[in-house]
């Protein structure tokens, strides 16, 4: 099937790349507020990256033309930086994906932008603990399908809906790679899990029906129904005893600072 395991010295360099991805997002995070541009998200995601001595995966990739993905509410993901301005009570996930010493490493997280109604911090907790239950399933002998039943089954379970057509990835020796992680599935189907695979777990999560479009900047995914979407991604290398998440951020303390 594709799958390049990585050895230790590739995931020491993964590793570092994943600390600059979840440095970058806290840096992002003291800038959200109210009446921001995404693309000063955009500027500061971008020198960052240079500054720290890597260079930012999204940019030219395939076309695309911003350094960082930024997707706020109806977005699901692949959100273009640019005149739209944050309000109070929206949500917007920031998507990470530096380059380092020619390794990359792919994290995201959702962020409140002032105070959230019920209803975002709702969407919000389900979504980060999407990603918790399908990294609680990471161990060798599991397979792709646990990680995608755990997460569906959780997340229906709250009553919302899960994407299907943008699905978790290979990741570190290019941006992506087999195997493909869908966030839907069955218990026991798929590929095994093995020591030395990464991948990312990386759950859109709708407060309505899971169905999308693409604008026509032929990238934004956003939902059909206008409902907001979530997302939170970590890069996870499978390892003797489970996982080691090589994007390390809280999935369990408090929402909101
Ligand atoms: N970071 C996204 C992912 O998690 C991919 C973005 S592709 C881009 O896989 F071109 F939009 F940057
Ligand atoms: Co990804
Ligand atoms: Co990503």
């Amino acid at each position: 099937h594709g799958i390049r395991l990585k050895g230790k010295a590739d995931v020491e360099v993964i590793r570092k790349a994943g600390r600059l991805a979840v440095e970058t997002l806290d840096l992002v995070e003291s800038h959200i507020r109210p009446g921001i541009r995404t693309e000063e998200i955009n500027t500061l995601v971008h020198e960052f990256t240079i500054q720290k001595g890597a260079v930012p995966a999204p940019l030219h990739y395939r076309g695309f033309p911003k350094s960082v993905c930024v997707s706020v509410n109806e977005e699901i993901c692949h959100g273009i930086p640019g005149e739209r301005i944050l309000k109070e009570g929206d949500i917007v996930n920031v998507d990470i994906t530096p380059i380092l010493d020619g390794y990359y490493a792919d994290a995201s997280k959702t962020f409140f932008v002032g105070p959230p109604g019920p209803e975002a911090l709702n969407l919000v907790r389900v979504a980060r603990n999407s990603l918790w239950a399908g990294m609680g399933m990471v161990r060798p002998g599991n397979t792709i399908g646990d990680i995608g039943y755990a997460i569906q089954t959780y997340a229906e379970g709250e009553g919302c809906s899960v994407v299907r057509e943008f699905v978790g990835h290979g990741v570190g020796f290019e941006f992506h790679e087999a195997p493909q992680v869908p966030h839907y599935g069955q218990k026991g189907k798929g590929i095994p899990l093995v020591p030395g695979m990464v991948f990312t777990i990386e759950p859109m999560i709708n407060a309505g029906k899971k169905d999308l479009q693409i604008l026509s900047d032929n990238w934004t995914a956003v939902t059909k129904d206008g409902f907001s979407s979530a997302q939170f991604e970590q890069t996870i290398l499978v390892t003797e005893e489970g996982f080691e998440s090589l994007t390390p951020f809280d999935l369990d303390g408090p929402l909101m600072p």
